[in-house]
């Protein structure tokens, strides 16, 4: 059976008080509508229909690779917005005669696969929808059930009687229904209403009429049913989110220092006893091994981390592998394509970017390495820097294993330096240096034993 979703994303949006249409304001790092994308991938839906209107090529061109998730995502614009029952209305000519559909909003980031499917399963007689009981029900659509507790219609705020608006159950907007009931019922909306528009709320008391049975489920989170309307709104549903990730975390064995002060913005892969400190943020793939330590204040996005290696604070460690008991910062930078390996020692204010260092290689303050290859166990001086850009080119900089790099050295790449090689402090490296050699590239000292400081003249 064909599984379709159809997210209606036409919105305007204007309380956003934006130019970025509402759909594409971020949640955790991502746009809104690309959290209910990752949720249609994750239910494997045959077919993912995108309702747009305002700001459409926007949002079309945010997610335009033909496939976004491993999904075609399928555009259907509303020009004018008549209505949540005219936005699947013109739908129906792309949508399938047969099969199921959620009924999903673009302005709902964070509903759950999970919930989706028991969704699904409850619209086994054609229609269910997910309910919420609110104190507060106003504005949201009521739900009205009769005696024998079954649904028979919804009626919205503006048209509800004052008996009806008492009702706490409230219409999240969200339903899975047959597609053949879509198209058999869509097509006889009107819009005699309080708000003159075209309600796919009206599609309630069809079914009931048709005599079927409306299925309803509640969420199992409040979270996964609140829609975004302004800042307010979305920064609200970002702290939600970010302590149910937080929770989560702490259920996988992770130690949050303040899961108040902890921000993920993607995904977070974790071993056993992985600590984290305060104001923390985590971006795209991340994998922390068993016994990681991440100091306060860090900033992680593509780190791959193995066991035991300890990152201590303000450290930015951005598209990056590290071995295990290695120990980075405080004030350590790590830029892409870097590859420490275990055991690796990288201090404060050392900047690294695109290399690789070798097994308990160590470069513990002050210094840039920048496409350069470090093997095993060398030691890399304070203030030393590889001078890998010549104002046109980026050049290598190679250095062997058990080589010990003097402090203040700059190593003008293209440059090889040997095993066991030795540089003295203050050099300015421009020819290799052999293995097991001591190179010296700097002014030699002189004693003047004339000198006469100057004294200040009166
Ligand atoms: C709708 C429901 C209400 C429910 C509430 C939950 C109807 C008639 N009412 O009301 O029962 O309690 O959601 O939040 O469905 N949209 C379009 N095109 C349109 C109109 C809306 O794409 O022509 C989209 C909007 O971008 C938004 C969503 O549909 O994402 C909901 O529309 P909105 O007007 O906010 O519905 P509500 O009045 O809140
Ligand atoms: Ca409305």
């Amino acid at each position: 059976m064909t599984l379709s979703v159809i997210i209606l994303a036409a919105g305007k949006g204007t309380r956003m008080n934006s130019r970025l249409p509402k759909v594409l304001q971020p949640l955790a790092g991502q746009p809104l509508l690309a959290h209910v994308f990752a949720q249609t991938a994750r239910i494997e839906a045959d077919r993912v229909i995108t309702v747009y209107g305002h700001g459409g090529d926007v949002v079309k061109d945010t997610f335009k690779c033909p496939s976004y998730a491993q999904q075609v995502i399928e555009w259907v614009e509303q020009a004018e917005q008549k209505g949540t029952g005219h936005a699947v209305q013109v739908t129906l000519p792309v949508l399938p005669t047969t099969g199921q559909s959620l009924i999903l909003y673009g302005d709902v980031p964070l509903v759950r696969a999970d919930t989706l499917r028991r969704l699904l399963d409850a619209a086994k007689g054609g229609l269910a929808m997910i309910t919420l009981k609110l104190d507060n029900p106003t504005g949201y659509g009521r739900i009205v059930r009769d005696q024998a507790d079954k649904i028979t219609r919804i009626v919205e705020q503006k048209d509800a009687s004052e008996q009806e608006r008492a009702i706490t159950e409230v219409n999240t907007g969200i339903y899975a229904v047959d597609n053949a009931l879509l198209h058999r019922w869509l097509p006889n909306l009107s819009n005699e209403n309080a708000q003159g528009e075209y309600y796919l709320t009206d599609i309630v008391a069809m079914a009931a009429k048709d005599g079927i049975e409306i299925g309803s489920i509640q969420p199992s989170y409040a979270f996964e049913v609140e829609g975004v309307n302004d800042r307010l709104q979305l920064s609200a549903l970002e702290r939600q989110w970010q302590r149910h990730q937080a929770n989560e975390l702490m259920k996988a064995g992770v130690t949050l220092l303040d899961p108040a002060r902890f921000d993920l913005r993607g995904n977070l892969t974790v071993g056993q006893d992985v600590q984290i400190d305060i104001n923390v943020i985590i971006e795209g793939e991340c994998y922390l091994g068993d016994g990681v330590r991440v100091g306060a204040g860090c900033h992680l996005r593509n780190a791959k981390i193995s066991s035991g290696t300890k990152i201590l604070a303000y450290s930015i460690i951005d598209d990056v592998t590290i071995g295990s008991d290695a120990f980075i910062g405080p004030f350590a930078r790590l830029r892409p394509g870097t590859v420490l390996a275990d055991g690796v020692h990288i201090g404060n204010f050392v900047e690294v970017k695109n290399s690789r260092i070798g097994d308990g290689s160590k470069a513990n303050h002050l210094a840039y390495i920048g496409d350069a290859m470090i093997g095993a166990e060398s030691n890399i001086g304070a203030g030393t820097i590889t001078c890998n850009y010549d104002g046109a080119n980026k050049h290598q900089t190679v250095i062997g294993s058990h080589s010990f790099i003097g402090s203040n050295s700059s190593l003008v790449a293209p440059v090889s330096i040997g095993d066991n090689a030795t540089v003295g402090a203050g050099s300015v490296v421009t020819k290799d240096v052999p293995a097991d050699t001591l190179a010296v590239a700097r002014g030699l000292q002189r004693i003047i034993t004339t000198y006469i400081r100057p004294k200040k003249t009166k």
